[in-house]
């Protein structure tokens, strides 16, 4: 029996249109492989969304999203509004699009391909076999804690204010998450904190620990998260799972992303306790290759085959999505972010042309 599936896409800005194309198609085609019908609806969100409605998320993209079954998101972001007040700014519409649907775990694999190590900055011995699940929290922390602000003194001096705040429910939400993920995978899980001089922190990693004993078969370490940085990149193998708050998760999902080659490479799910999940690349909009052909597709597709996974519960679709990344890797096919010696260098259309030929073989 045919599968239905209500698919919201946020092509969003600078490189997102392309890569959302290249994505679209692939849903398509393994649609019909397996089966699968996609009702695609698109919404504004960002940069484009504030050039047509002078929001950053217009309430009707946020009810499109809450009425389908899952949504890829492209990038959002560019200097055209890098000027604007941070509330009117892109980045908010993306804030405004986790909040408004208590995205609370943001799930970022970061999984070297045999086919890229020589793409990887670091040396290879370093970087063979890295298989991190960065298990971000995304709806707290110092990105939403108040107040926030920039206030002005009784001197008359200008103070900007944020404001690095956890419940115990709220860590203890993602920590379950983690938990579970963790148990799926190697049963080793690294809680990243700052509980040598920060509350919120002390806190965290107090109700971390006292979660553990509901998973005695997980193991349970704690780090720094300025050491966390710093064995990312001295011996990234030592990580399986990590779990952290908003804004360390932000900053070490990055660096584990770069492990791996390219940012352009890595896919990324969004989840809450009910409503659609968001799937959506690590890497940003890129408006400085917007629109010139030379994006690296494949982070895109590859959150594509995660939406199936996750949202859907489509594995053998998702398997068939990442086999055929693999494939086109194999045959050397390469956009310019991951381009080595002795490879083909293909823009952002002809990646897709190539990935979508492999898939219908
Ligand atoms: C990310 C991005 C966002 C964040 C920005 C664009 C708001 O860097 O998804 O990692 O900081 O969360
Ligand atoms: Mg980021």
């Amino acid at each position: 029996m045919t599968q239905n599936y209500r698919i919201t896409l946020l092509p969003g800005d600078g490189i997102g249109p392309e890569i959302m194309e290249v994505a679209q198609k692939v849903l398509t085609i393994v649609g019909k492989k397996f089966d699968l019908q996609f009702e695609f609806q698109q919404a504004l969100i960002g940069g484009a969304a504030i050039d047509a409605t002078g929001e950053p998320l217009p309430a009707a993209s946020l009810d499109m999203c809450r009425n389908s079954d899952a949504v890829l998101l492209a990038a959002i972001g560019g200097y055209k509004w890098d000027s604007l007040p941070s509330h009117l700014r892109p980045e908010a519409g993306l804030l405004g699009l986790r909040a408004g649907l208590g995205l609370f775990a943001n799930l970022r694999p970061a999984k070297i391909l045999p086919q890229l190590i020589d793409a990887s900055t670091l040396k290879r011995e370093v970087v063979e076999g890295v298989d991190i699940m960065v298990v971000r929290e995304l709806t707290g922390g110092i990105y939403f804690g108040k107040p926030k602000g920039i206030f002005t003194t009784e001197t008359g001096e200008k103070r900007g204010v944020n404001t690095m705040a956890y419940t115990e429910s709220e860590i203890e939400r993602i920590g379950r998450v983690a938990f579970e993920a963790a148990r799926k995978r190697q049963g080793k899980l690294c809680s990243v904190d700052k509980a040598n001089v920060l509350e919120v922190s002390q806190l965290w990693r107090d109700r971390i620990t006292h979660l553990s004993q509901e998973f005695p078969d997980v193991e349970l370490s704690h780090m720094y998260v300025d050491n966390a940085a710093m064995q990312l990149l001295r011996n990234p193998k030592q990580f399986d799972t990590i779990v952290t708050g908003n804004l360390f998760g932000d900053i070490l999902s990055d660096a584990a992303a770069m492990l791996t080659g390219s940012i352009g490479m890595l896919p990324s799910a969004s989840l809450g306790e009910s409503n659609p999940g968001v799937f959506e690349p690590v890497h940003g909009s890129a408006p400085d290759i917007a629109g010139q052909d030379k994006a690296n597709p494949l982070a895109q597709v590859l959150s594509a085959a995660m939406m199936l996974r996750y949202a859907l519960n489509q594995q053998n679709a998702a398997d068939y999505i990442e086999k055929g990344v693999l494939q086109v890797l194999h045959r050397g096919d390469r956009t310019g972010d991951i381009m080595s010696k002795g490879m083909n260098l293909l823009g952002c259309r002809a990646m897709g042309e190539a990935l979508i030929q492999s898939l219908e073989e």
